[in-house]
């Protein structure tokens, strides 16, 4: 039986297997990067919690996690172009390197607003690490060092992505159905 929530989604882009299999190599390719650095892991909530506590796990480097949390989209699939912090890091990140850890690189919007927040307070070095790239929709100038997988220029839900909050615990990269929208 298919859950509710699977109900909902039109086609799998990327699957369970597929994450774990890249995953891990994300994390083996970090490792030989940073090992003896003691970088600092900083996810980008919401969204990319799921993908975080898989790659802290592949990448068996002494290190550190932070969380910082910003919005942009409010509930809609577009982003609204302006970025804010609503949780703040709890931590002095001066001198450190920091490996950020993304769950979508899309307009590059949030990312080129964290690089320079993170570089005004201090950090000596910035790895960006995204899990999803779709760089059809690409408006800044911002690359990620590291990227799981690039996608088509579709609204994408599961493995920590939302649709207005629902789906993040989808266990793979999905498609939803487009009546899910026009019904929401
Ligand atoms: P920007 O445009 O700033 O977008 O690069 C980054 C943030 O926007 C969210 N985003 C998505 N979320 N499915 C989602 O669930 C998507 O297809 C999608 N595209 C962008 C995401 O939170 C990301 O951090
Ligand atoms: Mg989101």
């Amino acid at each position: 039986m298919k859950s509710e929530m699977e109900q909902d989604i039109l086609k799998v882009l990327v699957t369970e297997e597929e994450l774990k299999a890249r995953v891990t190599e994300m994390g083996a390719e970090l490792f030989e990067k940073f090992k003896g650095r003691n970088p600092l892991f900083l996810s980008v909530l919401k969204g990319s919690f799921v993908f975080m506590a898989d790659l802290v796990r592949a990448c068996q480097v002494q290190s550190e996690v932070e969380f910082i949390a910003v919005s942009s989209y409010q509930n809609s699939t577009q982003s609204s172009g302006t970025v804010q912090i609503t949780r703040d890091l709890q931590q002095d990140i001066t001198g450190r390197e920091l490996i950020i850890v993304e769950d979508i690189l899309d307009s590059g919007n949030t990312l080129a607003f964290l690089k320079d927040y993170f570089m005004s307070k201090g950090a000596k070095s910035i790895t960006i690490v995204t899990l999803l790239d779709k760089p059809s929709r690409r408006t800044k100038a911002i690359t990620a060092d590291y990227s799981g997988f690039t996608v088509p220029d579709e609204f994408v839900v599961g493995y920590g992505l939302d649709f207005a909050q629902k789906y993040r615990n989808v266990p793979y990269i999905g498609v939803l159905k487009p009546e899910v929208y026009s019904n929401n």
